[in-house]
């Protein structure tokens, strides 16, 4: 089948504003748009920049804006589009560096303040052990592949750049239910300012665009209950 992309293009050192370019590829249903934007920077555009690696939803690397909605091109079948032409942006709320690339600092900055690591005393002699419930409590958390997907489509987050986000709350979340973790209260207590937590008002797109199929928006309101119950 024949589809239209209709790209979003920017390079700040050769443009002034942004604009759109659209090109024309022949496509399988079940080619990805990854693929097709890949065909159109080797054989009609090498100008067009994305960022992408694994090709199969592990690296988070390659999230945009598909017609409207945050996405991995990688996991977008074109079977699954809708009309004859596409829209392909950047994720929204980041500094376009060029074309689809956006400068992600600002969000890993804000993943580096949950502390998204195992905070406990001395090593043990052998392994860590958990028990398999307690596994299951983080087990959502833990298919987070970063991607800033939910970043990208929360409304809150294109408003508020303090806003923490809903994924570096997904990562402190994964910590808050690690029975293996010590700093469980100091995590919860870290979350618990307007900017923080609280900012969250479930709008659920996190959820909704989320490739990894994580409650997002469950796990914020469950940190929330927590927070409660150390008043
Ligand atoms: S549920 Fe919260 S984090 Fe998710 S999109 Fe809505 S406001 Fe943003
Ligand atoms: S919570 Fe989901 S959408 Fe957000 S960064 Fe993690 S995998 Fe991506
Ligand atoms: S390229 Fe790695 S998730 Fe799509």
């Amino acid at each position: 089948m024949r589809i239209q992309f209709k790209i979003f293009r920017f390079d700040p050192e050769h443009d002034t504003e942004p604009y759109y370019k659209t090109y024309t590829v022949e496509a399988d249903e079940g080619e990805r748009v990854l693929d097709c934007l890949n065909r159109i920077r080797w054989e009609q555009d090498g100008t067009l920049s994305l960022r992408m690696s694994c090709a199969h939803g592990v690296c988070g690397s390659d999230a945009m804006r598909i017609d409207g909605r945050c996405a991995l091109a990688c996991r977008k079948l074109v079977r699954d589009l809708e009309g004859d032409e596409v829209l392909i942006e950047p994720l929204p709320t980041f500094t376009v560096l060029k074309d689809l690339v956006v400068d992600l600092t600002p969000f890993f900055e804000k993943v580096d303040m949950v502390r998204p690591y195992l905070i406990a005393s001395d090593p043990p002699e052998k392994e860590r052990l958990q028990s398999h419930e307690d596994n299951l409590k983080m087990e959502e958390a833990i298919r987070c592949i970063l991607c800033a997907c939910c970043v990208g489509q929360c409304p809150v987050s294109n408003e508020n750049e303090k806003f923490l986000g809903p994924a570096p709350l997904v990562q402190a979340f994964r910590r808050i239910f690690d029975s293996r973790d010590e700093a469980r209260e100091e995590r919860l207590r870290q979350l618990d300012y307007p900017d923080g937590v609280w900012a969250c008002v479930n709008h659920f797109e996190c959820t909704r665009v989320c490739p990894k199929e994580i409650p997002v928006t469950r796990s914020i309101n469950t940190m929330k209950r927590e927070i409660k119950k150390l008043e």
